[in-house]
């Protein structure tokens, strides 16, 4: 077996998810609670979600796949991740679109296979140099990122850590301050450093009073480490499948070209190099020095998969290394992609056949108040009553999403007036320059016949 030398994975900078406040289904003693773990109503839905991931604990989900249907903003996205979220907090959750398959690039079984293998974490162990401490101070320093003038990336930061004995403050690189703020670190969260590699580990949050604030935070409260900021300490480091099949094939000169985009030979990554990681993978498990972390692979629009990507698909979930599958659509009957064959959602019957399929309906003004509320607390922003009724008005009559995407430019309306708290006016005066899809169908419908034809 070849050698595979493990190089750190880096992150790559993402801004505030849509869905960050989605910390797993919202479960209690077994039950579904109205309003958990940033989830609020859509019961059914979830309690189904809640069986799948029994299933899959249990062993009893092998061979099959989840496949969530309802209309657009009902959730589907997040349901998923509350799955994955449920199977453990480093359960990798890969997100895609059927439609990113037919990319010019690559092969549709490679970008799924890559898909695929990026949903299989495996966890590593072994002994490092690290700082480690209770963050006491961070200091950004943020610049213009390179490609995008519209949006700002950090240059560095000098961050503080403490233990019980010492105190250091400690200068760090771009990729260090960039993995702070995607991981959302701050003061009294308590972290690690991997000095050879910079990756950042959030163990938990200083406190050592117990756990049990789940709605809060995922963090887990700790105690203060002891001892010195920089040490050796036996740490996990986490790759997918998809990390190590890079490094093999960068290793052995295959991708090098592919990876720069600027040499059109090899866009693939061979077989062999991936049955090399596997075997790779598999002595690791069996020595005792690792273990694998299936993760969830979430196709959305999953009716723009054709029959050939299907019949690979479907293969592949059969292999001994295959993560949990979640499809989504918001189709009803359509055409199987490729062939002129009707089937519910677009999906083969025999691949039907094999799916737990789980329905997400539309939200009432009650939910609808409360997923405001909570995306509003998410991204800072302060709501006054009138301005939440007004925006949930909007989520029932035109869209949750679209009142969710709301709260941003009310927000800065607010700001421009010297206000802090978003007004109903805020709501109305700008509602009226962005059009929810609903009203954006209408205008150009009534305005047709004065466009040029
Ligand atoms: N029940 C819920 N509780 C809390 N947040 C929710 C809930 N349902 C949806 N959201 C949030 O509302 C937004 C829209 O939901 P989501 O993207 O999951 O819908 P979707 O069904 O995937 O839509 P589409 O068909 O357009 O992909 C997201 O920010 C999501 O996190
Ligand atoms: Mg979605």
């Amino acid at each position: 077996m070849s050698q595979i030398r493990v190089e750190e994975v880096k992150t790559s900078f993402e801004r505030v998810g849509l869905h960050s406040h989605i910390k797993g289904l919202g479960i209690r003693d077994g039950k579904i609670q109205f309003n958990a773990d940033g989830f609020v109503g859509q019961s059914e839905a979830r309690e189904a979600a809640y069986y799948v991931v029994k299933m899959i604990k249990s062993g009893k989900f092998g061979g099959k796949a989840v496949l969530i249907v309802g209309p657009p903003g009902t959730g589907k996205t997040a349901l998923a991740i509350g799955i994955a979220r449920e199977l453990g907090s480093d359960t990798p959750f890969v997100q895609m679109s059927g439609a990113e398959v037919y990319s010019m690039e690559i092969k549709k079984t490679e970008f799924l296979t890559r898909a695929l293998r990026r949903a299989i974490g495996v966890r590593i162990r072994e002994w490092r140099r690290v700082y480690e401490g209770v963050v006491k101070g961070m200091d950004y320093q943020l610049g213009k990122h390179p490609y995008n003038p519209y949006s700002q990336i950090p240059r560095g930061a000098a961050i503080t850590l403490k233990t019980k004995d010492e105190e250091k403050r400690l200068r760090v690189s771009a990729e260090i301050a960039e993995q702070l703020i995607e991981m959302g670190v701050e003061e009294g969260d308590v972290i690690m450093i991997d000095e050879e590699t910079g990756r950042v580990f959030v163990e938990g949050r200083e406190g050592g009073e117990g756990e049990g604030q789940y709605d809060v935070s995922i963090k887990r409260k700790i105690d203060v480490p002891s001892g010195p900021v920089y040490k050796e300490k036996e740490i996990t480091r986490f790759f997918t499948l998809n990390d190590l099949d890079v490094y093999q094939a960068r290793q052995q000169g295959l991708v090098g070209a592919m990876l720069f985009g600027f040499a059109s030979e090899e866009r693939e990554i061979p077989g062999e190099v991936r049955k090399s990681v596997d075997e790779f993978v598999m002595k690791l498990i069996n020595d005792g020095k690792g273990e694998l972390i299936p993760g969830v692979l979430f196709i959305d629009d999953v009716h723009m998969l054709d029959v050939e990507t299907w019949a690979y698909l479907s293969r592949a979930m059969e292999g001994e290394l295959s993560p949990i599958i979640i499809m989504a659509t918001n189709r009803g009957l359509t055409k199987i992609r490729g062939t002129d064959i009707e089937s519910p959602h677009g999906v083969p019957l025999d691949m039907l056949d094999r799916l737990v399929i789980i329905r997400t309906r539309p939200y009432n003004a009650d939910e609808v108040r409360e997923i405001l509320r909570i995306r509003a607390r998410e991204e800072k922003v302060e709501l006054s009553d009138e301005a939440l009724e007004e925006l949930t008005k909007l989520g029932v009559e035109e869209s949750l999403r679209y009142s969710i995407q709301l709260l941003a430019p009310t927000q800065l309306k607010a700001s421009e007036s010297g206000r802090k708290s978003i007004s109903k006016d805020d709501v109305e005066y700008v509602r009226k320059l962005f059009l929810g899809v609903k009203e954006s169908v209408r205008y150009v419908k009534d305005y047709e016949n004065y466009f040029l034809k």
